[in-house]
């Protein structure tokens, strides 16, 4: 999401639109697999840190059922809002508030877990202190973070080819600037965590054409969408065109597009 900095509001359309066609196709799958590498279990009391439009948080709501327990905090308004009206018997706790200043007690969580929220938060360590301040002294975070773009050949070839139509790609490549597993479980080790570990993981999601992804892209990516908007029509014809060029390679008669996205998944004790 290129623009995740407080000022770049995501609005309930988008926060919807990154729901319908984000979340099922690539957020939700790599929300599943940190919940499940996190070891969620029945009566857990779960912290979905960036919740989004709560992909994490649902899911989690299903696994640590009525004796556990599901909060779930975003800064972003519009992604919160969205995600009321996808819990309608209020299962989970939502909370639109910044993950370096969280209004929980101390050691209240089990788990707490975030799915590509790291990379955006300009103070890293003061996010990981209060994570894990909110953390039981038996408790473990997991977190997910993308790793670098050549990894990530999709995104990059759409921020390669704004780039070549003078736009700045930095929102596209944004997600992918802390791809570094050492680096992430050097922080993680630095901030007081215990047996550390951060092993990759790559998922294949599929879009029908490269167009199709890039319009998925420019409605419901909250950062690249910025990117995007810039181009007038014949400008976005010409990038769709290019992009679909760059990824002939990963075009499939059958299942459409695959779009690689491969992530550091860390996990840590308190
Ligand atoms: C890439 S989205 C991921 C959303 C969700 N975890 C998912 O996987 O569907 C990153 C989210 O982190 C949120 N975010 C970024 N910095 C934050 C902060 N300091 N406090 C709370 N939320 C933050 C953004 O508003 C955005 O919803």
């Amino acid at each position: 999401m290129a623009d995740n900095s407080k000022d770049g509001a995501i609005d309930t359309s988008a926060a919807e639109a990154f729901e319908k066609y984000l979340v099922p196709t690539i957020f939700g799958p790599w929300s599943e697999a940190m919940i499940d590498h996190a070891g969620t279990k029945e009566s857990h009391n779960l912290l979905d840190v960036g919740c989004g439009s709560g992909a994490a948080a649902r899911y989690a709501a299903k696994i640590v059922g009525l004796t556990g327990s599901v909060s779930a905090i975003d800064f972003n308004a519009g992604m919160i809002t969205h995600a009321r009206t996808l819990d309608p018997v209020g299962q989970i706790d939502w909370q639109q508030g910044d993950v370096t200043d969280m209004p929980y007690d101390d050691g209240v969580f089990d788990i707490i877990a975030g799915n590509q929220l790291l990379q955006f938060l300009p103070e890293k360590e003061e996010g990981l202190s209060e994570m894990k301040r909110v953390l039981a002294d038996s408790g473990r975070l997991a977190l997910t973070v993308y790793c670098a773009p050549h990894r990530n050949p999709a995104h990059a070839a759409v921020a390669n080819a704004l780039e070549k139509h003078g736009i700045d790609s930095k929102g596209v490549v944004h997600p992918f600037s802390y791809g570094d597993p050492v680096v992430l479980g050097d922080l993680l080790q630095d901030a007081g965590f215990r047996d550390v570990s951060v092993v990759r993981k790559q998922m294949d999601s599929y879009f029908s054409s490269a167009e199709n992804f890039i319009d998925c892209l420019a409605a419901g990516g909250p950062s690249s969408r910025h990117a995007l908007e810039q181009l007038d029509a014949d400008g976005l014809k010409g990038l769709k065109a290019e992009v679909t060029e760059t990824l002939a390679e990963f075009m499939d008669a059958d299942k459409g597009l695959r779009v690689i996205t491969a992530a550091n998944m860390a996990l840590v004790r308190a």
